[in-house]
């Protein structure tokens, strides 16, 4: 046999051991292979993520950096992008990874896909509101399947900051006040966005955020300093990172906040000794943008190397946007102060995350462009955020039942500057969807035509155009709008009145000291009602606002928050009674801005209750009660709880209540759990949500409900970070919202 035949039958004998040994090698063996063949800087290269030239979400990069961006891609210098829109793009980036650079890493691209692509849900405080698990994480379903379809294979969420402090913008992006509701539902985000296998090319990196407590940022000011005790992060920050960890989310995003004095950039306690410590987390943390440049802001590096070399002993294994690890880090391992075994760990958690999307397969197969085409609008998703949008809005009164609306006969007038407005109910992460595809209320409210709808925007919201990043100026001076407002309902029968928050007064960057209705909505409201009575206040807003005029006045208010694309649709079907409300508060609305932080699971105090004299835990000038408490909601039918029962079998607690619909409709109840264990080592809540089920009732009908608490729902983190059950009594209250329902007690021996 001669030679030549011989060789080629070799090549051809290694490529099939070479392929047998592939396709049986495991994941971990791949990625300890793929490090063994890189140089240092081509690890460093993987631990860098840079944004696309456009779409900023954060400080726009320098023209010069833009240019180094390129060069660095070609050099597989970059290991993911950010912000990079559509197939065309996408697979132009990639092509000039892995094309051009010695090992054809492919990048993974991400995009703060927060409650959808293009198809946008509710925001997700908004989502928060349906307490309907399955139907969010449908929601996260359908905005990745869109965000996939248009090549992204990574979202930065879902925002899982558990927050009291309505000032805060971002209260919209997350699950609102109770780490119990944020942990299941940062669970069902988790699920929803990866699925249940990532190497399919509709399912995506989920990503947990922001690690840790950026809801508790001082006084509400975004990017603010962050100071709070061990039992507060384990029993109220961590939980929902936690049941994400559990979920098997993929990724972390650490956070802008110093947390007791650290960065959380630069926190090893939070990132190497809880999240890869204790919980044995095993995807990579990826750093929010610029944040390891802002160790040195912050006070705690003296230099650009100080902050790298921070970041990275810390556990922060990707750099988003400040450069620092592809200009610092090989320095730093030369010099000895990182150690090139910590690069390597992070680079395997980075490329673990690649081979389980099948990248390395193919680095395109998540660019289709007939795939974008079809999937992107899709009607079925049309469908689905529209039936999560009436699932998330909350009637809050709704006083001699006006409504629903009768669909025909009437004159209905609705009023003000977010009525027609197709870009505010998309809220402020709208990044990547396109501008006035939202249904407004006047869309929606036209789709029925029995009545005659008179329309009339009242003043302007705010002073001039919007655009994404820019600075919203609210309108508080030009009233011209006003005086023919008013006379459109002076003879209507009924006016239907939408006020609230621009789409961008909520959000990053967008704290507020006051919690009213900005503008000259409250000065409308009250002229309006002077003249009609009948109002059906529609809510429209990215937080807890403080109503308390309004709730005095006002006969009728749901709130709608931000509903996305589908929102007037939604709204329509509420209002003329094609859907019944059952939405529940995540969050509780103040009285006043001067209560805030305000939450339901506070502590006793060893003042609450009312004494002779001034000395107990009061205000002088305003009742410490909410305005309207979490998990407050009301329907357009009634129920009722009795028989209330409790079991008690060593730490098992088993409990039964019976809810009758009282009313003539039809309608959902959220039945809600809540535990105080009276006396424990450490003080605790005067409630805590432990279990909620979701019912429909026909008019008339009962149903027995049942909970079980376990160790699990029983317990709490003490001091010394050790979850215990302590024996002793609790009490225990079940009801339809957090303030009242049937109450008894129980002992754990
Ligand atoms: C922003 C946000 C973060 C987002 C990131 C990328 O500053 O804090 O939530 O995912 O930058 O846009």
């Amino acid at each position: 046999m001669n030679q030549t035949l011989i060789l080629v039958l070799n090549c051809i004998f290694l490529f099939f051991i070479n392929e047998l040994t592939a396709q049986d090698m495991s994941i971990d063996q791949k990625v300890d292979g793929l490090l063994s063949k890189m140089t240092l800087e081509e690890k460093i290269g993987q631990m860098n993520q840079y944004s696309s030239f456009y779409d900023v979400t954060g400080p726009a990069p320098s023209e010069a950096n833009a240019k180094k961006k390129y060069d660095h891609i070609k050099g597989g210098l970059v290991g993911s992008m950010l912000n990079v829109k559509g197939v065309e793009e996408i697979r132009k980036m990639q092509k000039l990874a892995v094309e051009n650079s010695r090992l054809g890493i492919p990048m993974i691209f991400a995009y703060d896909i927060i409650h959808g692509y293009k198809t946008l849900s509710p925001i997700p405080l908004a989502e928060s509101a349906s307490w309907d698990l399955e139907a969010i994480e449908k929601s996260a379903r359908i905005a990745a399947t869109e965000a996939a379809a248009a090549g992204l294979n990574w979202t930065f969420a879902p925002m899982m900051d558990v927050s009291r402090d309505a000032r805060w913008g971002r209260v919209m992006e997350g699950a609102g006040e109770d780490p119990y509701l944020g942990s299941l539902i940062a669970a069902a985000r988790v699920r929803g966005f990866q699925g249940d296998d990532l190497s399919a090319s509709n399912t995506i990196l989920a990503c947990a955020k922001h690690f840790a407590a950026y809801g508790f940022a001082e006084a509400g000011r975004d990017y603010n300093t962050v100071d709070i005790g061990l039992s507060t992060l384990y029993n109220i920050v961590l939980p929902p990172f936690k049941a994400a960890q559990e979920a098997g989310v993929r990724t972390f995003m650490n956070s802008f906040n110093e947390l007791n004095g650290i960065p959380a950039t630069a926190d090893e306690f939070l990132q190497r000794e809880i999240l890869k410590g204790e919980w044995g987390f095993e995807g990579f943390v990826v750093s929010d943008w610029g944040s390891v440049k802002e160790i040195a802001y912050h006070g705690q590096a003296e230099s650009e190397e100080h902050a790298t070399e921070r970041a990275v002993n810390a556990g922060s294994d990707m750099d988003m946007e400040s450069y620092y690890y592809v200009n610092h880090i090989k320095g730093l391992v030369e010099s000895g102060k990182i150690e090139e075994a910590k690069i390597d760990d992070a680079v395997k958690r980075i490329l673990r995350t690649k081979f389980e999307l099948g990248l390395f397969d193919d680095p395109y197969k998540y660019c289709d462009e007939e795939r974008e085409k079809t999937m992107i609008y899709h009607d079925d998703h049309m469908k689905a955020v529209l039936d999560i949008a009436k699932k998330s809005i909350v009637l809050l009164k709704n006083e001699d039942n006006l409504l629903p609306l009768p669909k025909s006969g009437k004159k209905v007038a609705l009023i003000g500057a977010l009525a027609d407005d197709k870009n505010s109910p998309l809220g402020s992460w709208r990044i990547a969807s396109d501008d006035n595809t939202a249904i407004s209320v006047l869309e929606g409210m036209k789709a029925y035509k029995g009545n005659e709808l008179l329309h009339s925007a009242g003043p302007a919201l705010v002073n001039g155009e919007v655009s994404f990043v820019m600075q919203v100026n609210i309108n508080k001076d030009d009233r011209s709008g006003m005086e023919e407002a008013v006379a459109t309902a002076k003879d209507a029968d009924v006016v239907v009145m939408v006020l609230g928050e621009h789409g961008f007064q909520s959000g990053e960057g967008r704290s507020r000291t006051k919690l009213d209705l900005p503008g000259l909505q409250q000065e409308l409201l009250e002229a309006v009602y002077a003249v009609n009575k009948n109002v059906v206040l529609v809510l429209m807003n990215g937080r807890p606002l403080a109503i308390s005029w309004a709730a005095e006045h006002i006969p009728t208010i749901i709130e709608a928050w931000q509903l996305g694309t589908q929102s007037g649709h939604a709204i329509a079907q509420v209002l003329y009674g094609d859907y019944n409300p059952a939405g529940k508060l995540p969050m509780s609305f103040p009285r006043t801005v001067g209560q805030v932080p305000i939450y339901y699971n506070n502590k006793h105090t060893g003042r609450r209750y009312p004494e002779p004299v001034v000395f107990w835990s009061h205000y002088i000038d305003e009742e410490n009660s909410p305005l309207y408490p979490f998990g407050y909601g009301l329907s357009y039918t009634t129920f009722e709880y009795k028989n209330l029962n409790v079991k008690v079998q060593g730490k098992k607690v088993d409990v039964e209540v019976t809810v009758q619909n009282t009313g003539s409709l039809a309608g959902e109840e959220v039945v809600q759990l809540y535990i105080r264990d009276r006396v424990a080592s450490v003080t605790r809540p005067v409630k805590e949500l432990k279990g909620f089920d979701k019912i429909m009732l026909q008019a008339g009908e009962s149903k027995k409900v049942s909970f079980t608490l376990t160790e699990q729902e029983l317990g709490f983190y003490n001091n010394q970070r050790k979850f215990v059950v302590e024996p002793g009594f609790f009490d225990l209250m079940v009801g339809g919202n957090s303030a009242d329902g049937l109450s008894t007690e129980f002992e754990i021996e």
